[in-house]
């Protein structure tokens, strides 16, 4: 295994169980030879599995709720102080949306839990880079990439707030990345990765139809967590130091795809 990470420190935030995407994230990096600090939620490091992983990882774990600046601010000062250096790469890897959740519709959404899910989902993207910045935490062409999908783009029903939420997440990591990429060389962009199978994703209504559906309509099929972890590292590295500002369609062609082959098969059957 190459060492693209070798000498780099990071944050991983999301691993939830072996099925989150920064699950996979974390244990790639780690292959990598990448050192990072986990963190997540209070609640979901008492639900989750977090600490297994840390085990594997050779690292540990800070809580952080995203929503919190000075949760962040801990997270950064505690992180750089413990690796000995400023951060290198950050994932962020957090959604959350109480309308999907509890199944409320679009258009009866609940105000404050819309707030939340743009809080959440959205706004603690940018409360992390504006944190790391005043903190002077990133190195120079230091790389951060969030999660976002599809429906920041195109109308998917049961997708709901969330999609308010991703479209304003692509927008911060264009807005952010401008800024810290003049002050600082640092690289942001988002991930927008095909339907994955884990709790955040399972979680959407109609989850498995638009999975099948989303498969059937890539030429490579899904792109699975694992993949997602990959592109991770490659942008985490220094091989793509001069990429900014995009949003990174991570989707087996789906993006490009008016219909195929397969889904004309299985609506003429
Ligand atoms: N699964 C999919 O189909 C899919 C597709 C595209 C993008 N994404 C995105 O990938 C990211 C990771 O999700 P996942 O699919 O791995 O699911 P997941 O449920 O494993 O991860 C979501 C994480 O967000 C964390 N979180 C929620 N509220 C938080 C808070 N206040 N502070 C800190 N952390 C908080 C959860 O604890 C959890 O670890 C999300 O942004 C998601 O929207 C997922």
């Amino acid at each position: 295994m190459s060492q693209l990470l070798k000498g780099k420190i990071g944050i991983i935030t999301g691993a939830l169980d072996e099925n989150s995407i920064a699950w996979k994230v974390a244990e790639k990096v780690y292959e990598h030879g990448g050192k990072f600090i986990l963190s997540n939620a209070p609640v979901a490091m008492r639900l989750g599995k977090i600490n297994e992983l840390a085990a594997k990882c050779n690292t540990e774990v800070i809580a952080a709720d995203a929503t919190l600046v000075e949760d962040w601010e801990k997270l950064i000062n505690e992180t750089t102080s413990k690796m000995g250096g400023k951060l290198d790469f950050v994932l962020h890897s957090i959604g959350m949306s109480p309308n999907v959740r509890k199944g409320k519709h679009y258009t009866d959404l609940n105000y404050d839990w819309y707030v939340k899910s743009l809080d959440i989902s959205a706004l603690s993207f940018h409360k992390f880079l504006q944190t790391a910045m005043k903190l002077d935490a990133m190195n120079e062409w230091g790389s951060v990439v969030g999660l976002s999908y599809m429906a920041a783009q195109r109308v998917f029903p049961d997708y709901g707030d969330m999609a308010d939420a991703k479209a304003v997440l692509e927008s911060i990591a264009r807005g952010f990345g401008y800024h810290y990429g003049v002050a600082k060389k640092v690289r942001v962009n988002t991930i927008s990765q095909s339907p994955t199978k884990t709790t955040a994703g399972t979680g959407v209504g109609g989850f498995d139809v638009f999975f099948d559906y989303a498969d059937k309509m890539s030429p490579l099929g899904n792109a699975s967590a694992e993949d997602c972890a990959n592109f991770c590292v490659a942008l985490f590295s220094d091989l793509t130091r001069m990429v900014t500002m995009q949003n990174l369609y991570h989707d087996g062609g789906f993006s490009s795809t008016g219909i195929s082959a397969g889904v004309i098969e299985q609506i003429t059957k």
